[in-house]
């Protein structure tokens, strides 16, 4: 295999998620999500705006989707929002919600795309957070009736089929930290909320699996490698606890059936847990959690390096020598990566991995003549490729990748100020516009294989053949 090429068959594809690009909140029987409320209260999000129209991917579907068929891509991973499914969370199935996705689907294999969906992807109907949301066990199991309803509707075209994304994000930000929708700041909240997450993600692999029997089932998990700012004992230490807390906390559970001790003590340690053992696991959800599953979703944006602070928490300590930075203040660390993909291939043994997310919020605008040229986009995504290449040389079963994400959109509490698209979306018309790397990718996918050049200018032919 010539060093850049890609192993036959490898999935392209790219990301979104209904609450960042449907809009069409008060459309076709939608309930609220916590995204909704969460959006309308002053403060929460940096540039006071809500995600009701987003890109209007709910009327602009069939445009995206040409969009995606233009690019070559062999994949599309968005997610299905639950309140267009079931508007009060439970209970009432909203029909015209199960024909939105449908359509979707037929849509999509028609252009020769493989269908991805993701289950949870943060929205939770409001209705169910009036009940207690992910505090409490019954979101698990009206999770499981929502996973049953769309895999009996989808089931005899979907093969590909994700539950949770990013358990991390959802019961940290939203429940200790208060940055993400439900807005909670309760340590013992976040911790419930993230087993809950985790038997969501167990009855719900159950459910499909018993509906469709040919599915290929994963979760998806955010993983970052956490670096010690020095040698000393101290430094180390507080990378364990990160690591432990961020990355160990979801993976062991979903290899190994259980809770990382260590991790579990530092929760101790902080005063979050009377006793290392969560009280809200019950007999059999571990087993539940770790049924086998055909594929790891991992989603990678950067590392972290840190150093001892107060309380024993880790605290951030880049910035000697000042890193390069996304939009976002993440460090460019493609080699992140590679050490994600082999520290997970080695310790946890996924049968298959795909990258489901992979990406990069830079602002350009578009010069005088409609250009928008993303070099730093194009040159993020080529290195981390090239280190997802060489994983793959190293023997990590990875069979795909999906860079994040389409179009610039809802990027939750950054509103809309942060740009993560391979297409941008005019903000008065909504119009998707292209930028560079959206020419570069659909060079990539079509060679099977990353360019030998950073950023290499397609324009010409490619740009005639726009659709
Ligand atoms: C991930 C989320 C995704 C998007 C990217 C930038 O954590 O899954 O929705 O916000 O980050």
């Amino acid at each position: 295999m010539p060093k850049h090429d890609f192993p036959a068959g490898f999935l392209w594809g790219v990301a979104t998620s209904a609450a960042q690009i449907e809009g069409g909140r008060r459309e076709g029987g939608r309930g609220d999500s916590i995204w909704d409320r969460f959006a309308a209260l002053p403060g929460n999000i940096a540039d006071g705006s809500v995600p009701d129209v987003a890109c209007d991917h709910y009327h602009r579907w069939r445009e995206d989707v040409a969009l995606m068929k233009w690019l070559g891509l062999g994949g599309y991973r968005f997610s299905i929002a639950w309140p267009r499914v079931f508007p009060e969370g439970r209970g009432r199935v909203n029909v015209p919600g199960l024909d939105f996705y449908d359509a979707l689907v037929d849509a999509l294999l028609e252009a020769g795309i493989q269908p991805c969906p993701t289950l949870y992807h943060w929205d939770l109907p409001q209705a169910l957070q009036e009940a207690g949301g992910w505090g409490e066990r019954d979101t698990a199991e009206a999770f499981a009736q929502f996973a049953t309803v769309v895999a009996r509707r989808l089931g005899d075209r979907v093969r590909h089929w994700t539950t949770v994304n990013e358990p991390w994000c959802a019961a940290t930000l939203g429940h200790e930290e208060g940055k993400h929708a439900p807005g909670r700041c309760d340590p013992a909240e976040a911790l419930r909320a993230g087993h809950h997450l985790l038997l969501a993600h167990g009855l719900a692999t159950a459910a499909i699996r018993r509906e469709v029997r040919a599915a290929q089932l994963g979760i998806v998990l955010i993983h970052c490698p956490a670096h010690a700012a020095s040698d000393s004992a101290a430094d180390r230490d507080a990378a364990r606890w990160f690591d432990g807390f961020f990355n160990r906390w979801y993976l062991d559970p979903v290899f190994r059936g259980d809770y990382p001790a260590d991790a579990l003590a530092d929760r101790v340690a902080l005063g979050h847990l009377p006793a290392p053992e969560l009280p809200c696991v019950k007999e059999g959800d571990l087993a539940l959690i770790a049924a086998p599953l055909d594929f790891l979703g991992l989603n990678y944006y950067s590392r972290a390096v840190v150093r001892a602070g107060p309380h024993q928490r880790p605290v951030d300590a880049r910035g000697a020598p000042p890193a390069e930075l996304t939009d976002m203040g993440w460090e460019v660390y493609p080699q992140g990566l590679h050490e994600s993909l082999l520290r997970i291939h080695r310790e946890y043994r996924p049968r298959r991995i795909y990258v489901t997310e992979n990406g990069a919020a830079y602002t350009d605008r578009s010069d005088a003549r409609g250009r928008i040229a993303d070099a730093r986009r194009i040159a993020y995504l080529r290195a981390h490729l090239l280190a997802a290449r060489r994983a793959i040389a190293d023997g990590v079963p990875l069979a795909g990748y999906f860079v994040w994400s389409l179009l610039d959109n809802f990027e939750w509490g950054f509103g809309y100020t942060k740009q993560f698209g391979l297409y941008a979306v005019e903000p008065e018309t909504l119009r998707r516009i292209p930028k560079d790397s959206a020419f570069w990718y659909r060079d990539v996918v079509s060679a099977n294989a990353v360019p030998d050049q950073p950023a290499p200018q397609t324009r010409g032919e490619s740009r005639a053949s726009e659709p």
